[in-house]
């Protein structure tokens, strides 16, 4: 063959093929009684599908009704093949056209295929007689021409493997005749052609055979016994050639389905008919009795519509001398409703993901009703309230496609009720439920409880101690819903965010890394992340605030005086200083915040304890009576300073306190002191000292007197932020005032050492906060007060 004829080939080829296809159906022809495994056709090839994609598309054939399954596809190649043995006799009987319905189901996207199996016949059968032995009694008085029914033999294949002719044995007296007889049978009789004589012969045998058309035929015989009788006699007629009746399929048993009746002239026992069945089905002898006396046809077995709608039975009357005629009865059936449909689920996808959109198909199913008519037309619905309906596709398919977005966090499986009604009536009706899952997607991120957390620690916590939880909630399944908490990169004061906070990723507990300090900072805001497990992963933040609270845990510094031991401090009490006058003053801080930052003093020790007198939160220590002669000069005060925390932390200082006028007690000073250490030097600084603040004061009360002579009034002090304490002050200047007080706006002054045993200065700057926190005055070098002490227009301020 050469390529132009292999192009020709293949296209006589396909238009065999597209000539079987047809609206999508394949018809394929077989002969019955094929081996299993035998090959019909090649379904993939016809249809032109993909054979390597039938595995993956679920190929599979599909019976409608519920036949058995006679064939199959072989996945691989795409052949239809024989699974087992058909016989045509057993599925159609005397049918002439035999076909199996088959369906080819494919899905994603499902495709049906009918495929129609013609099953064509083998002369498989040989033809038979009902009996084995005819018996005929005729009277020696018979004419020539005389005709003798004999029922037709049966083959149970068909067209040219049925019957073709009979064949009588040779003999004298009898030949055959075959005429076609109205409704199409054969009517096969033997006819005398030469005169019986009894006295010759009692009997005759003859045999008659029946011979198909089938190539090697095939045939069956049968003996027919011709006894010859002495006296006269008349056979027995049927009142009727065919008897037709109507019976519902669902008829109770012993139900009379006709009454056949033949007569006989004959007098006594030649005239007693007796009714037998000539020739029936096997079918039809489980269904249909007949009494021999009376003639009548009964049920004794329960119809099928469905599998045999129409009978024909031959019935024969005999005498009592054996002579006999038939005639036909013919039963047709009439259909009730007596099947329920029944729904075969052909296809499911289950689970069904919960992302597909609406209108997804997700099943196929296939109603069948084996009634006819109206009783078979069936009507499919599905139960209201879920998202699903039925869709009528090709005949009786309905496919199931889903009506909205479904939601496995809503509804995760679903019960569907498919229920399928014929018209009938009484209408039958049957259902089917499915479950169906929905399978999860990743379509929820985790969310948080609260839009924010804040937790709330004490300062000096411990490293690791748990600050507060957070949870958040991702409804999805399993993986897809598994939460995982991280710390998002971040910056708290400049360090890493980790370096503070840690969570732990499955409970989302949270930890303090490290232990923190209210001083230093007093809140932080931390961002988590939950995550989830999904792929892509679905996540949501949320912020922490973290808030630290305080813990009484920083003494109260002094500030003023400088602490004991470290240096020498005194104040200058005025002899003429009233009761109340404010002397001088404590000042202390506390690094810590309200109550345990609110200070409070006490005087713990004085020499003299009726004098001084402290504000209990203002720390101005005051002269409580009028100073006299006989008060000691030197005065000496230990002050305690307590905050007010649980418990409530104490610092103490002493001050030392000379009531004097003259600078020139001064040098006594030293006696004041209880340090021992003082220095040497420390005396000759304080000498130092006091004769240039003499020096000083001298020169500033000549230029008062200058200008109080001018009655000009002295010039207020810089805002009242900056001056020096009153004992430094002579006494007649230090009552400015006059009420007795040193001035009405003195300020509260910090004072600063440098913590130098041969050195105290003091700097003065505006101080009103005594909260202020101690860094901020500490951190104050001798220079920052160096300007405002020059920008003075009046040396008054200056001390030193
Ligand atoms: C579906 O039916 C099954 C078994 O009958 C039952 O266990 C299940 O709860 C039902 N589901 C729904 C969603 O009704
Ligand atoms: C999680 O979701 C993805 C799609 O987002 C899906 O493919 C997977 O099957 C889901 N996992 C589970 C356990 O359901
Ligand atoms: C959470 O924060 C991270 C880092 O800033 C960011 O990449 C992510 O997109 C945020 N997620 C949401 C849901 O806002």
């Amino acid at each position: 063959m050469n390529a132009h004829d292999n192009l020709i080939w293949i296209l006589i080829c396909g238009f065999a093929s597209i000539v079987h296809i047809t609206n999508a159906d394949l018809s394929y022809s077989v002969l019955e009684e094929m081996k299993s495994g035998s090959i019909v056709g090649n379904i993939a090839k016809d249809l032109g599908l993909d054979e390597g994609k039938l595995s993956a598309r679920k190929a599979r054939i599909d019976t409608e009704e519920s036949n058995q399954p006679y064939c199959d596809i072989d996945l691989k190649t795409g052949n239809l093949i024989i699974k087992e043995r058909i016989d045509r006799e057993e599925l159609c009987g005397e049918k002439m056209s035999c076909l199996l319905r088959f369906e080819l189901v494919l899905e994603s996207p499902l495709e049906l295929h009918r495929i129609l199996l013609h099953i064509q016949d083998v002369n498989d059968n040989s033809p038979s007689f009902p009996k084995h032995v005819i018996n005929f009694e005729i009277s020696e008085s018979a004419y020539k021409g005389a005709r003798y029914r004999i029922n037709e033999a049966h083959d149970d294949d068909i067209g040219q493997y049925s019957i073709r002719q009979y064949e009588l044995e040779k003999n004298e007296h009898f030949v055959l005749s075959v005429g076609e007889d109205t409704d199409g049978s054969k009517n096969v009789e033997l006819v005398l052609d030469k005169e019986l004589d009894r006295e010759k012969e009692h009997n005759i045998n003859l045999v008659l055979t029946a011979v198909d058309g089938g190539n090697p035929r095939k045939s069956g015989s049968v003996n027919i016994i011709v006894t010859v009788l002495d006296a006269n006699d008349n056979a027995p007629v049927f009142n009727q050639t065919i008897y037709k009746a109507t019976i519902a399929e669902d008829a109770a048993l012993d139900t009379v389905v006709v009454k056949v009746s033949a007569t006989d002239e004959d007098e006594g026992v030649n005239g007693e008919v007796t009714y037998d069945f000539s020739r029936i089905s096997e079918r039809a002898k489980k269904l249909f009795s007949i009494n021999s006396k009376s003639g009548e046809i009964k049920v004794i077995g329960p119809f099928d519509f469905e599998s045999n709608s129409k009978f024909e039975i031959r019935v024969s009357a005999k005498d009592g001398y054996g002579l006999s005629s038939d005639s036909k009865v013919m039963i047709d059936i009439t259909d009730v409703n007596d099947n329920a449909p029944v729904i075969h689920l052909k296809s499911l996808t289950n689970p069904v993901a919960e992302n597909v959109s609406p209108g997804t198909e997700v099943g196929i199913i296939n109603v069948q009703d084996r009634d006819s008519e109206k009783n078979r037309q069936v009507r499919c619905s599905i139960q209201q309230n879920v998202p699903f309906k039925l869709v009528p596709s090709i005949k009786n398919y309905y496919s199931l496609v889903t009506t909205g977005q479904l939601d496995r966090e809503v509804v995760s499986d679903y019960n569907i009720t498919i229920t399928a009604t014929d018209e009938g009536s009484p209408p039958l009706s049957s259902s089917k439920s499915l479950h169906l899952s929905v399978a999860d997607i990743n379509d929820n991120p985790p969310v948080f409880e609260e839009q924010s957390y804040s937790a709330y620690v004490s300062e000096n916590n411990k490293a690791g101690s748990t600050l507060c939880s957070v949870t958040a909630r991702d409804p999805d399944w399993r993986q897809n819903g598994t939460v995982i908490y991280s710390v998002l990169a971040g910056e708290v004061n400049g360090a890493p965010v980790s370096s503070y906070v840690s969570v732990n990723g499955d409970t989302g507990v949270i930890h303090a890394v490290r232990s923190f300090d209210y001083e230093h900072m007093r809140s932080f805001q931390v961002h988590l992340m939950a995550r989830d497990n999904g792929s892509p992963p679905l996540s949501s933040n949320v912020t922490v605030s973290v808030f630290i609270s305080d813990v009484n845990d920083n003494c109260p510094q002094i500030l003023y005086p400088a602490p004991e031991g470290s240096s020498f401090m005194t104040e200058l009490v005025p002899k003429a200083a009233h009761g109340g006058s404010v002397v001088s003053k404590v000042i202390a801080v506390d690094a810590d915040s309200g109550q345990n930052a609110w200070l409070s003093y006490q005087i713990v020790k004085s020499t003299d304890p009726g004098l001084f007198t402290i504000g209990v939160h203002s720390g101005e220590i005051r002269t409580q009576r009028d100073i006299s002669q006989s008060d000691s000069m030197k005065q000496n005060l230990i002050v305690s300073v307590k905050d007010n925390g649980q418990p409530s932390l104490s610092a103490t200082c002493s001050m030392y306190l000379l009531i004097s006028d003259n600078l020139a007690e001064v040098p006594e000073l030293k006696d004041i002191s209880y340090d021992e250490k003082n220095s040497k030097l420390t005396s000759y600084l304080i000498i130092a000292l006091v004769c240039v603040s003499t020096f000083f004061l001298t020169f500033i009360i000549i230029i008062l007197g200058v200008r109080f002579c001018r009655r000009r009034k002295p010039r207020l002090l810089f805002d009242g932020a900056v001056t020096i304490p009153g004992a430094y002050l002579p006494p007649n200047y230090a009552d400015v005032d006059g009420t007795g007080t040193l001035r009405s706006a003195y300020n509260y002054d910090a004072y600063l050492t440098t913590g130098s045993r041969t050195s105290d200065f003091k700097f003065v700057t505006s101080y009103n906060d005594n909260t202020l926190p101690a860094e901020q005055t500490l951190r104050k070098s001798p220079t920052d007060f160096v300007d405002p002490f020059q920008d003075l227009e009046s040396p008054l301020q200056s001390v030193f």
